[in-house]
């Protein structure tokens, strides 16, 4: 299949064209991840860039982004697929008269135009280009990521009524997880490995500039360092990079100021800040 990407630097470049700024390391994952078609775990605090990262490897392919945001409770009929009953239940009711045998009915509700396609099988089955995005994967309970395993080793799909669905064109996979929970050691021996973690005080400021227009150096510069200083504090939860921005529109005066509630939220006294 078609490689997506020349070079390492043809993906920082390519990710620096929709403003994402990756840092060498992040860029030759994203190259192994496209040459041998595996699937990328991308790991670290809230706000560093993992889903952004997603979205922008669909952006600069021109790919379809398909996402599945995890939570605590989801299950195969919301992740892979579900049969619409409603549809079934309709198709049996006017089959009625007909007096069709039940073989005959039973292949006809379950097939295509009866099945309900959610995220997982939505992207195994496109035919356009497409990045598969798991986002927060470590929120789903750890059973349930054995729902992933297929799709993630194969890039194909069971359903017992229909058989085995392949992808005709492999996805580009990035899954996340802000690392709340260990992940099994099936899924992550599936994956290659990505840790993302704050930037350094360059690379911060040149992501405000790039996602603030027009922003004054010395700001940005100025605002870059706050941030860190303030991560450096016993926080319950460090300042993320769009917090920085963040920061910037509201020194500017614009709209958007701190995220008060949960970046000052301190576990400490707060007379210490
Ligand atoms: N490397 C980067 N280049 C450009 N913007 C970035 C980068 N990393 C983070 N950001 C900014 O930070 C915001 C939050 O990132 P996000 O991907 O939502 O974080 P998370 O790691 O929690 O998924 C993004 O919308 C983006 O504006
Ligand atoms: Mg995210």
């Amino acid at each position: 299949m078609a490689e997506r990407f020349e070079s390492v630097d043809a993906v920082l470049e390519a990710l620096r064209r929709v403003d994402y700024l990756a840092d060498p390391s992040t860029a030759g994952v994203v190259f192994l991840a496209d040459r041998l078609e595996k699937p990328v775990l991308v790991e670290g605090p809230a706000g560093v860039g993992k889903t952004e990262l997603a979205k922008a490897i669909a952006t600069t392919t021109g790919s379809r982004l398909i996402r599945l945001q995890c939570y605590e409770g989801l299950d195969e009929s919301k992740a892979l697929y579900e049969w619409n009953y409603k549809k079934q239940l309709l198709r049996i009711q006017a089959d009625r008269e007909h007096e069709r045998d039940w073989e005959t009915v039973e292949s006809d509700i379950f097939s295509e135009a009866f099945l309900l396609t959610r995220p997982l099988l939505e992207a195994i089955r496109a035919d356009e280009p497409v990045v598969l995005l798991i986002d927060e994967v470590d929120r789903v309970e750890i059973e349930t990521e054995a729902l992933l395993l297929e799709v993630l080793s194969d890039f194909q799909v069971s359903v017992p009524e229909l058989g085995t669905i392949t992808a005709v064109r492999r996805p580009i996979v990035v899954l996340t997880s802000n690392n709340t929970r260990e992940l099994s050691e099936a899924l992550k021996r599936r994956c290659l490995f990505l840790h993302l973690d704050y930037p350094d005080a360059e690379r911060e400021q040149e992501i405000v500039r790039v996602r603030v227009p027009g922003i004054d150096a010395t700001l940005a510069d100025q605002i870059a360092r706050i941030v860190r200083s303030i991560r450096q504090l016993d926080l319950k939860k460090a300042p993320s990079i769009s917090e920085t921005r963040a920061g910037q529109q509201g020194a500017e005066g614009r709209r958007g100021v701190m995220n008060t509630q949960s970046s000052f939220d301190l576990r400490k006294s707060e007379h210490e800040v």
